[in-house]
């Protein structure tokens, strides 16, 4: 297998940092983006080619972090659009985050961040991306952005609204651009800050699976919403 250039948001902790971790112990050119270098210890035990910083939520952020990453590498060859936050990290209480209660400013700015964020350093990568080889962008989203599983699922309408549109910003870049391969992404319900300890899914398991899954990402797949194991999730 070759050596990757990759990007990941959201990689000092939970499964973007468990991800990094793997990717660079298995030799590739890991770029891990986080709010604050600084404080991003465990990112920098790992080892990465560099730690660049970025706010997914600040569009001025996110033109210098595209610009750093230009002067780094002359290429990119797969992004993991990983960042994300649920309506706690808002301050919004969960238990009025439902379509009848939920303050609407928190709707807007979910999506602003989950979802616009990461349309937007795509949008910023793609000269990068287009000279990569295999290119892949991978969308984290979530079973909540799926109409089936939100329907029985109807707690939060910001992360859930927020999720959707990463899946219609994934089909729509796929339908548009077919040098890159945009594949959406459940990652499981997973054992970190936002999965909580109640969560079906280890980091490390979670973090593998969905490793050996992006590694097997071809333009053919371009415009699916995957599972960790590489399996089909209904839209
Ligand atoms: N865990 C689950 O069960 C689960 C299920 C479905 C989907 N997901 C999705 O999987 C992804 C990773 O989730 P996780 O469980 O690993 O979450 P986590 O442990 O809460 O970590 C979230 C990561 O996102 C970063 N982040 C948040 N806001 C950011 C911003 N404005 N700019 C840059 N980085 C920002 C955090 O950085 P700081 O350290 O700076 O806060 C942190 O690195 C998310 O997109 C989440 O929605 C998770």
């Amino acid at each position: 297998m070759g050596k990757k250039r990759i990007v990941i948001t959201g990689a000092s902790r939970g499964i973007g940092l468990e991800m990094a971790r793997i990717l660079i112990s298995q030799g590739h050119t890991v770029f891990g983006a986080v709010r604050n270098p600084e404080g991003a210890s465990d990112l920098h035990d790992a080892g990465p080619a560099g730690v660049l910083k970025l706010d997914i939520g600040d569009q001025e952020s996110i033109s210098n972090f595209c610009e750093e990453l230009a002067s780094e590498t002359d290429s990119l060859d797969i992004l993991v659009n990983n960042a994300g936050i649920t309506s706690n990290d808002l301050g919004a209480d969960r238990r009025q985050c439902n379509p009848w209660q939920i303050d609407p400013a928190i709707v807007l700015e979910e999506t602003r961040i989950n979802a616009l964020g990461p349309m937007m350093i795509t949008r910023g990568l793609v000269a990068l991306l287009e000279s990569g080889d295999n290119p892949v962008v991978l969308n984290t989203s979530s079973q909540l952005g799926s109409m089936v599983v939100g329907a029985m699922m109807p707690f939060d309408v910001a992360y859930n609204v927020s999720k959707a549109a990463v899946n219609m910003i994934t089909v729509m870049s796929a339908s548009t651009n077919k040098n890159i391969a945009f594949v959406a992404l459940h990652p499981g319900w997973v054992k970190t800050d936002m999965g909580t300890d109640a969560a079906e899914l280890e980091v490390p398991e979670a973090a593998n699976a969905i490793v050996n899954s992006l590694m097997s990402l071809t333009i053919e797949d371009s415009g699916r919403f995957i599972r960790w194991d590489g399996t089909d999730h209904p839209w």
